[in-house]
């Protein structure tokens, strides 16, 4: 079974029980400045989990494209990804338990769908501790399906609990499913989650609690199901071969073996660095091309592109391919592998294949003798002194410093590196770790009146700068919104006092801030922003700020913002305050950066 089989499948699978299928969401997260990449399913429909009405109803699903970036450096072996795609169906305060095991059983198992044998297949519940019970529910509903007592484990938080992703937010107990992957004959007849062999394969999580900032846990207004099946993973599983072996990198893995002249079996080497590149590269196409994509760059997302291009790069001159422009030639192949279920990356090769030659230009000139400097190295370990000296002047993030460094039996000295990095204040704090480990944005009064201000923003923006400003991304934390336009130029101060003035005008308007849900061609009709060809099928929301006019048969009148979007808003625009643009900036090429406050 191939992924693109699988994939299919999942999705028809449930749409036949009635969930609206939705298109993925952006990799890089709505509103929430905690995380920088969603990293599954679940990330862009917390509001939906809290109890917002979603436009797709109560059942949904879909292929969500995620990006994790906690073990980059694990990524060589056979099963670490950063980018992969996450299966998922939800609940959101519809069915429960019941429905989700028997759903993910007849999928799995029925000879119409995946018919996979059940004897090879092992589950795990919650076996209950302080804060909720042991999941005899989950238990009861797996012996009727036939799951033999041996074949159950009934293990801790640790093992089965999911989320919250960040410090707070949804939450609960879970059930996962384990597929044997060693010989058929050997299939041990009780289940040990420990055992390498037994492979976990779907997560069904039912979350019906909402971790407080306390440490408590709260019952959540819904019931909800959220699962998450990794496709690369599962792909791999069901075909006994290597995740970088299926579909899903058949073509990629192939155009580098023909850009190197080598072959994905030759050496153990050769493969961890094709698998390097695949990955890496394959992840890079995916956030440059993104609905609202990111160039390489020295902090936040842009960062975490770069590392993955330059470690690319660095595996690339291990397997001597020498040809320039390579890789574009293979963000192609990945586009061509991927453009129907993500469209996005056709419509924006041509940003991707631009930042990737400039990031391949620049990093080539730098690296030979970047390793000619790290080759006069010597000693046990590396000082914080040289290996920020080696990122400084060469370019090298420092994990390709200490991967070379354990090739060469070396440490690095990473609170030294840490140290100089920040005299030098090079990079962002979000670069730096905390930001990395994740967590959800909570929609504390700050952020709601922020969203609003930023759709006010881009309204604005489009007055004085035209209609070929788009929104290119937003990031807001309590104290401030950072917004990202395309624009080719930077504001004039003029440009960016009419802006500010535009924005306080609405504010002091009051115009009142109202959500319609419309079909896309309506809200398209209406002149609403915002992306139209993807996420949810059926209906969107529409937030207008205007002058609400019930009796006027188009509701609104002098209509200063109109947004497709997900909320949440204030109700009137009365309740921001005073807005001020503290900075306008370059973000990357053809967008600008503006960082704004209210107060
Ligand atoms: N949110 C759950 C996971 O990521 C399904 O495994």
């Amino acid at each position: 079974m191939t992924a693109t089989e699988l994939r299919q499948k999942y999705l028809d699978f449930f749409r036949s029980k009635n969930h609206a299928v939705i298109r993925s969401a952006s990799l890089l997260p709505e509103n929430d400045a905690t995380v920088l990449f969603n990293t599954a399913g679940m990330q862009p429909l917390v509001p939906y989990l809290l109890g917002e009405k979603h436009p797709g109803g109560a059942r949904l699903a879909s292929a969500q494209k995620c990006v994790r970036t906690d073990d980059i450096d694990e990524v060589g072996d056979e099963t670490h990804h950063t980018f992969f795609e996450m299966m998922g169906n939800w609940s959101l305060g519809d069915y429960f338990k019941d429905e989700s095991i028997a759903w993910s059983w007849e999928l799995l198992t029925s000879p119409e769908w995946l018919n996979l044998d059940p004897k090879l297949l092992a589950v795990s519940v919650f076996e209950g501790d302080k804060d909720a019970p042991f999941d005899e529910e989950s238990f009861n509903l797996w012996r009727s399906l036939g799951v033999p007592v041996e074949r159950i484990a009934k293990l801790p938080k640790k093992n089965n609990w999911w989320g919250p992703a960040g410090a707070t937010g949804p939450c609960g107990p879970d059930t996962e499913i384990f597929y044997w992957t060693g010989d058929i004959n050997e299939v041990p007849s009780s289940f040990n989650d420990d055992h390498e062999k037994w492979v976990e394969i779907w997560n069904n999580v039912f979350m019906q609690y909402n971790k407080q900032a306390d440490g408590s846990f709260e019952l959540l207004s819904q019931q909800n199901v959220d699962t998450g099946l990794g496709l690369e993973r599962v792909t791999a599983v069901l075909n006994h071969c290597d995740n970088y072996q299926t579909d899903l990198f058949k073509n990629i893995i192939s155009k580098i073996e023909e850009l190197s002249g080598k072959k994905y079996n030759d050496s153990n080497e050769i493969k961890k660095a094709m698998r390097v590149i695949a990955d890496h590269v394959k992840a890079s196409t995916m956030i440059i091309g993104d609905e609202k994509g990111v160039a390489p760059s020295n902090t936040d997302q842009g960062y975490i592109v770069r590392r993955l291009l330059r470690r690319a790069m660095r595996f690339a001159r291990q397997l001597e391919i020498n040809k320039t422009n390579w890789l574009k030639e293979l963000a192609m192949a990945v586009i061509n592998d991927y453009e129907k279920i993500y469209p996005e990356l056709r419509t924006n090769e041509n940003f991707v294949y631009l930042e990737l030659d400039k990031e391949e230009e620049k990093f080539s000139r730098t690296l030979e003798k970047g390793l000619l400097e790290f080759n006069k190295l010597g000693g046990a370990s590396i000082d914080g002194v040289s290996a920020f000296n080696l990122y400084q002047s060469y370019g090298f993030p420092l994990e390709i410093t200490e991967e070379l460094a354990k090739e060469k039996g070396m440490t690095v000295d990473k609170k030294g590196f840490d140290l100089e990095l920040e005299k030098h204040q090079e990079l962002s704090r979000t670069a730096s770790a905390g930001k990395f480990k994740g967590g959800l944005a909570d929609n504390s009064e700050e952020t709601t009146k922020l969203h609003t201000a930023a759709h006010l923003l881009l309204a604005a923006l489009r007055r004085v700068l035209g209609e070929g400003v788009t929104q290119k991304g937003s990031n807001i934390t309590a104290e401030r919104l950072r917004f990202d336009f395309s624009y080719p130029e930077k504001m004039t101060s003029e440009q960016v006092t009419e802006v500010e003035k535009l924005v306080n005008q609405a504010i002091s308007d009051k115009l009142e801030v109202g959500c319609e849900e419309l079909s896309l061609d309506e809200a398209k009709n209406t002149g609403a922003m915002g992306v139209f060809d993807s996420k949810y099928g059926e209906k969107v929301k529409v937030y207008t700020a205007g002058i609400n006019n019930e009796e006027s048969p188009s509701k609104w009148e002098g209509v200063f913002s109109r947004e497709i979007c997900g909320g949440p808003h204030v109700k009137n625009t009365g309740e921001l305050g005073h807005f001020k643009i503290q900075k306008e900036e370059s973000s990357s090429s053809g967008v600008r950066r503006i960082k704004a406050i209210l107060e």
